[in-house]
């Protein structure tokens, strides 16, 4: 593990993971065990910029560590952690709020639009700063790079400008780090639009095969195909996207050929698809209820990968507190 370059990156706890949340995040943490030293945290703390109940998190933080390990992500080879077990992020985000503008943060442009969405007329300190929280995230473990999104990048952004600041008001303490930026496939939802929990369009990495069947069938697919007889575009139809993901080329030529020529029907189409994506995601489906069956064994790997975090936390701080020269 050591010598090899940092990784870090985070998700909150929203519970079970869905296709799209593996395929544009999860699948490339997995990959990225093999070349780096990688920390993957739960942002708990970051649920409450939103929301002040907060009683689903502790089951919605294993649900998602089972997807987690039942995705292939390795304790033995990565942290998993909890963020709120390493309270040394809180300390490190107060720092940072000293060096960092207000206009800064006002700047990022997920603040605004998360004020939009959810109708906020009087934002809290903490839902500005929670970009700040994510620099002390991932800072304090002076990590190369960050597997995020594209509409993280601001925040990597952010993260880089506050290195820049804390560096020159007390020393040199932080390298700056990149975002590594997640080729994100088109993942769509039963409905045809974008996969997301809030929809109910969502396929979960929990649901067993008879379930995908079920959700897949009935999936919407070009419009133009009303009967078998009629023609369709296999570029405007979001079964393609799936196709896309899981189908080897040589079937998905023979899906759109026989799209386009109506040589086939909806039904035959779907049913390739399950055939190729079915026993990819059985495998992860598996793998993630035998841990979901032993909730504390999840527990363990969260709390012995936190123990491992914060030690490395601790030696960042004690640089940090070195750097401010606030003790006597
Ligand atoms: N803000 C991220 C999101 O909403 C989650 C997150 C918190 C994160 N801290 C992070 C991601 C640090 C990468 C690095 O998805
Ligand atoms: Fe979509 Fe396949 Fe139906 Fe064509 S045949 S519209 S690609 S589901």
């Amino acid at each position: 593990m050591s010598g090899r370059e940092r990784v870090l990156s985070g998700m909150r706890p929203s519970g079970r993971l869905h296709l799209g949340n593996y395929l544009g995040a999860l699948a490339n943490w997995v990959k990225l065990q093999d070349d780096y030293d990688c920390f993957y945290f739960s942002a708990d703390w970051h649920v409450l910029t939103d929301r002040t109940d907060v009683s689903d998190v502790p089951a919605n933080t294993i649900e998602m560590a089972a997807d987690w390990l039942g995705a292939g992500l390795d304790p033995e080879r990565s942290t998993l952690f909890i963020q709120s077990l390493v309270p040394e992020h809180a300390e490190l985000h107060l720092l940072f709020s000293m060096v960092t503008p207000v206009a800064w943060l006002e700047r990022v442009p997920t603040y605004k639009e998360r004020i939009e969405q959810l109708g906020i007329t009087s934002p809290s300190y903490g839902l500005l700063g929670y970009p700040l929280l994510q620099s002390a995230d991932i800072l304090m473990y002076k990590a190369k790079w960050v597997p995020v999104g594209i509409d993280q990048v601001p925040h990597i952004e952010l993260t880089r400008e506050v290195a820049r600041r804390f560096n020159a008001a007390f020393g040199p303490v932080f390298p700056e780090p990149d975002a590594k930026l997640t080729e994100i496939p088109k993942v769509p939802g039963t409905d045809g639009r974008k996969m997301s929990k809030s929809y109910g369009n969502d396929i979960e990495l929990a649901d067993p095969p008879e379930v995908i069947r079920a959700k897949i069938r009935p999936m919407v697919t070009d419009p133009a195909r009303k009967r078998r007889s009629d023609p369709g575009n296999p570029d405007i139809c979001p079964v393609f996207d799936l196709h896309k993901i899981f189908t080897p080329p040589a079937d998905r030529e023979f899906c759109a050929t026989n799209c386009r020529t109506a040589g086939f029907g909806c039904l035959d189409c779907k049913d390739i698809l399950l055939k190729h994506m079915l026993p990819p995601l059985e495998k992860i489906r598996a793998r993630r209820q035998s841990f979901a069956e032993k909730p504390d064994t999840i527990k363990q790997v969260l709390v012995e990968g936190s123990r491992r975090a914060r030690a490395v936390a601790q030696k960042t701080m004690t640089e940090v507190r070195d750097a401010v020269k606030l003790l006597p």
